[in-house]
């Protein structure tokens, strides 16, 4: 029995209920005839109070027990008398499992996100982390919930790949050989000695794989871990993170635009919804602000505008910027900020941004100057979503592939799918892990995946 089916017993007042918990201590204190335990199981935010008395058989081991150690209790649920807490176990039987030495690190003080960093394999067993990775799970439900409800179908994109969908070159390589490829007549590399006689990398991305199939299966999404080798170092990007990308035949951009903000929506809404006591954790202890940004969210309309509409609030706003902003350049965190945060005060739907500064598949506008992209961008986290109308003419794919240096004849397959039955069709890739900070509160990205892969950092 867990400590949320003990609360699902007292909901239902059958507190006469023995009940069996199994967990780790977070403290113990003892008085003239008692030992008091805070347990903990990790099933949700809560301790339970164990009251151990005298009697008990073990009581001199029950006294030894330490922070951080694992016990099974049974016992009877009783109204507590004391502050803080309605019910406690009165223990019949306290098995020790183990006990953690005092050089358990998590003793009872609040310790910093840095130091809890360089303990990853326990910072779960805090308050804290616990709670965010409750909601991580909650969240990923609700993603596949969301999609089953509006009938879309579920695709396993692959992880290692051929190609570099996003065309930013932030691969990280995939190789069985023990010394690199050996260099070919012609000076290039030569794959032909590897594992699949290819080039091959971790996937930055599931769409390619993801419009094949929305064009065969009409609305379809992944939801899967991507790579990306880019070395920036910041609080909002890792080298591995989840990615969850929709993709719809028969949709232009504003049916994406429509997606992406109801999608957001009802994830911030669904954690509210079902999470309620890990949220508020986060709104007491990591973000003041947190209620009011996720009401914000949940219930205003999302601004739309074009990209050059964007720069010329930039141009205008009187702030000094150190990336100054023109068309043609891309907004950096320091814009998503000012426009989320302090012109519009809401989340933002950025849409034709300039051909030269997105990936070969956005679908190029009849001023040929920009293309069908459309980023989301929230305040405090900046881009939570990136995605586009692909580019269904193939002709003007060919071109658009060509003019960035992306080899047809390797994408001989993706030509295909607008060679038979190309239609219309639109998708984007949400980061989860942004999302996760967006509905926390918590500023560093590395703070919300249960072990961050970081530039220099893999020790877990
Ligand atoms: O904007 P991006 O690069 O778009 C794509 O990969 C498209 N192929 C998606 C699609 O249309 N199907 O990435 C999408 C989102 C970003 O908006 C951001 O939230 C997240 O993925 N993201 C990262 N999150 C954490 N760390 C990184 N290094 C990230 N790079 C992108
Ligand atoms: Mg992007």
């Amino acid at each position: 029995m867990n400590r949320t089916k003990i609360n699902k017993l007292l909901k239902a007042k059958s507190p006469k209920n023995k009940v069996l918990l199994k967990g780790w201590v977070r403290t113990r204190r003892d008085s003239k005839d008692f030992s008091f335990m805070e347990i903990n199981d990790g099933s949700c935010l809560k301790n339970i109070q164990v009251i151990a008395d005298s009697e008990l058989a073990n009581y001199e081991a029950v006294k030894k027990v330490t922070t951080g150690s694992a016990v099974a209790v049974t016992g009877s649920l009783i109204e507590s008398p004391g502050r803080g807490q309605k019910w406690e176990i009165k223990a019949h039987k306290v098995e020790i499992i183990s006990i953690a030495p005092d050089s358990f690190p998590l003793q009872k003080k609040r310790h910093t996100d840095e130091f809890l960093r360089t303990i990853a394999h326990l910072r779960p067993r805090t308050n804290k982390y616990g709670a965010g990775f409750r909601i991580r799970s909650e969240l990923s439900f609700a993603v596949h919930r969301f999609f089953k409800e509006k009938g879309f179908k579920y695709i396993h994109s692959p992880i290692i790949t051929g190609s570099d969908c996003e065309g930013a070159g932030e691969l990280f390589r995939v190789t069985t050989l023990d010394n690199g490829h050996p260099k070919a007549q012609d000076g290039r590399h030569d794959y032909a000695e590897d594992f699949f006689g290819a080039e091959t990398y971790l996937t930055v991305s599931g769409q390619l794989a993801a419009e094949m199939f929305a064009l065969a299966l009409g609305d379809v999404y992944t939801f899967g871990p991507t790579f990306r080798a880019e070395k920036s170092n910041t609080r909002r990007h890792v080298a591995e993170f989840w990615m969850v990308e929709p993709e719809m035949a028969f949709c232009d951009i504003s049916g994406n635009m429509d997606l992406g903000e109801e999608m957001i929506k009802y994830l911030v809404a669904s954690v509210l919804d079902e999470c309620p006591e890990d949220i508020e954790l986060f709104a007491r202890f990591v973000d003041k602000k947190l209620m009011r940004v996720l009401d914000n969210i949940v219930k205003s309309d999302f601004v739309r505008m074009t990209y050059t509409e964007a720069i010329e609030i930039l141009q205008k706003a009187r702030r000094k910027f150190e990336f100054p902003v023109e068309f043609g350049t891309d907004l950096q965190t320091e814009h998503e900020r000012f426009l989320t945060e302090h012109y519009l005060k809401k989340p933002v739907i950025l849409i034709n941004y300039p051909k030269t500064i997105k990936p070969f598949y956005m679908r190029l506008n009849d001023d040929d100057r920009t293309v069908a992209a459309m980023d989301i961008l929230t305040p405090g986290i900046g881009e939570i979503i990136g995605g586009s109308q692909r580019e269904e003419r193939l002709d003007v794919l060919q071109a658009r592939m060509q003019a960035t240096g992306l080899d047809p004849e390797k994408h001989w397959w993706y030509l295909d799918s607008r060679r038979y039955g190309t239609a219309p069709h639109s998708g984007f890739g949400l980061g989860f892990e942004r999302l996760l900070m967006l509905v926390t509160g918590i500023s560093n990205i590395r703070d919300v995946i249960p072990f961050p892969r970081t530039p220099d950092s893999i020790e877990f």
